[in-house]
């Protein structure tokens, strides 16, 4: 269907929205400051959380994994901080001297990063679908409906030939639907 198809352009336009559209990801504060509401992850991410905040705002702020939250590249290497390497720098940072990050821990944090990062990746809130431009598609011709013999189409008026056969006189009518509409 030519409108479901165009319906679906646009969605997917509104999808690959630039990164600059709000996310849901909600941050507070600004700069260096930012941090990350722990109502917004639910009961159910509370533990994680907390252990995120205790164990990665050691050395650095957690400002630094918001950038890399929300860009999807990490601040100081710019490299990808995507579902595939966000294990990895878990893993890094717990490698650092004194981080005192604990296996265990280490797994919860990068569950709980993978869910933000899923987060900060989806639009604030679905925004309203722009009205679709309507085709100017020509109206099709009437089908024409096939006649009972009992009652014969009309002649067609616009037609100065009799019709002769009822595919000519089909045609006929059609062209004089279309005469008398444009
Ligand atoms: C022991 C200190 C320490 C702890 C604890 C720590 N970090 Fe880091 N982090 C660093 C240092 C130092 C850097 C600078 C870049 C580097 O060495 O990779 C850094 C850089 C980063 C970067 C940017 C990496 C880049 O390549 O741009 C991210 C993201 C990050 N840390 C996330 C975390 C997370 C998530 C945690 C908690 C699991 C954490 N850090 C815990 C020391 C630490």
């Amino acid at each position: 269907m030519l409108l479901s198809g165009a319906t679906l352009a646009i969605v997917l336009i509104v999808v690959s929205a630039p990164r600059s559209a709000p996310a849901e990801l909600i941050v507070i504060g600004t700069g260096v400051h930012r941090e990350l509401p722990p109502a917004q992850f639910g009961k159910a991410w509370r533990g994680a959380y907390d252990i995120f905040v205790a164990r990665c705002t050691k050395c650095h702020r957690v400002a630094r994994v918001i950038d890399a939250l929300q860009l999807g590249v990490t601040p100081v290497t710019r490299q990808k901080f995507e579902t595939t390497t966000i294990p990895k720098y878990v893993v890094k940072m717990l490698r650092k001297g004194k981080s005192g990050i604990a296996k265990d821990e280490a797994r919860q944090i990068v569950e709980f990063l993978l869910a933000a990062r899923k987060l900060a990746q989806r639009p604030a809130a679905p925004a309203p679908l722009p009205t679709p431009p309507q085709p100017a598609a020509p109206t099709p011709p009437p089908t024409p409906t096939p006649t009972p013999s009992s009652s014969p189409a009309p002649a067609p008026t616009a037609n100065p030939t009799p019709a002769a056969t009822p595919a000519a006189r089909d045609a006929g009518a059609a062209g004089a639907v279309q005469g008398a509409s444009s």
